[in-house]
C-alpha cells in the first residue's frame, strides 16, 4: 500500500501562516500522534491534507501521485478520510441508520458490528440517547465503514473523560493493524503517544519534534521543550 507524503506544507489563514513548512509521511499500519498547544495549527494541518482548506505552499502525494490541488471528494476517492473536530452523530437517526449513511449495505454494517459489539446492542436507539463515548464510537465506525487507507482524526476525545477515550484507542490501533495509516490529533497527549508509533509536535505552526512516540513519552523534558517551541 501507498504512503501519504507531505512536504514543505504551509497553510495561511487570515493574517498569515498558521502552518509552516511541515514534512510528514503517513505509512500503512502506523499511528502518528499530532500534538501541541491550543492554536498550534493541528486542525489547520489536517484540513489542508483533506482539502478543506488549500495549501499555500508545499506538496501532498499519495504514492507517486500528487493530490495537493485535488478536491476533497477526489482525495476521499483516493482513500483519505477526515473525522473533523467536533464531528457529531445524527441524533435523530438510529445507530443503524447512522452507520448505513457511509456503509450503504447491511452486510457492511454487520462487519462494523463485529468490530463494535457495543454498538450492535444499541442498534435501534436514536444516536442522541447514546453516551458521549458511544457517540464517538459511531463517528469512528462511520468513518471506518469505507475502509480508508488514510484516516485523520481530530480530537475525538473532545468532551470525553480520559477513561472513556481509553476505550476508543484500541479501535484506532485495530484500524492500523488492518493497514490504515492514521494521524491522530489529541489533547490527551500521553494517551495518544502511548497508542502511537510516531509523534509530531507542532508549536506556533512549526514542527518542534518529529520522531518516535515512545522516545518522546520517555523524555518529558523533550516533550516540554517541544510544546514551548524550543
Ligand atoms: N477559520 C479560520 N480563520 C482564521 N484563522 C483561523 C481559522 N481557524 C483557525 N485559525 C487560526 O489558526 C491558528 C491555528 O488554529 P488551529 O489549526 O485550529 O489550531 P489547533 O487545532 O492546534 O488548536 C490559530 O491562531 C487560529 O486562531
Ligand atoms: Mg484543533
Amino acid at each position: 500500500m501507498n504512503a501519504l507524503r507531505i512536504a514543505g506544507l504551509t497553510v495561511t489563514r487570515g493574517a498569515g501562516p498558521v502552518i509552516r513548512d511541515v514534512d510528514l509521511t503517513l505509512e500503512p499500519g502506523r499511528i502518528t500522534a499530532l500534538v501541541g498547544p491550543n492554536g498550534a495549527g493541528k486542525t489547520s494541518l489536517l484540513e489542508a491534507v483533506s482539502g478543506v482548506v488549500p495549501a499555500a505552499a508545499g506538496t501532498i502525494h499519495i504514492g507517486p501521485d500528487e493530490i495537493t490541488k485535488h478536491s476533497r471528494v477526489a482525495r476521499a476517492r483516493r482513500g483519505l478520510a477526515h473525522i473533523e473536530q467536533g464531528r457529531a452523530v445524527f441524533g435523530g437517526l438510529t445507530v443503524l441508520e447512522n452507520l448505513m449513511l457511509t456503509a450503504r449495505t447491511r452486510a457492511r454494517v454487520d462487519e462494523l458490528f463485529d468490530l463494535f459489539p457495543e454498538l450492535e446492542k444499541r442498534r435501534d436507539s436514536p444516536a442522541a440517547l447514546l453516551s458521549g463515548g458511544e457517540q464517538q464510537m459511531v463517528v469512528l465506525a462511520r468513518a471506518f465503514a469505507v475502509r480508508p487507507s488514510f484516516l485523520l482524526i481530530d480530537e475525538m476525545s473532545l468532551g470525553l473523560a480520559p477513561v472513556v477515550f481509553t476505550r476508543l484507542l484500541p479501535l484506532v490501533t485495530r484500524f492500523a493493524e488492518e493497514g490504515a495509516a492514521i494521524l491522530l490529533v489529541e489533547q490527551f497527549t500521553h494517551l495518544a503517544l502511548g497508542a502511537a508509533t510516531d509523534a509530531l509536535v507542532v508549536s506556533s505552526g512549526r514542527v518542534t519534534y518529529a520522531g518516535g512516540a515512545q522516545e518522546l513519552l520517555a523524555s518529558p523534558s523533550t516533550l516540554h521543550a517541544a510544546y514551548l517551541g524550543s
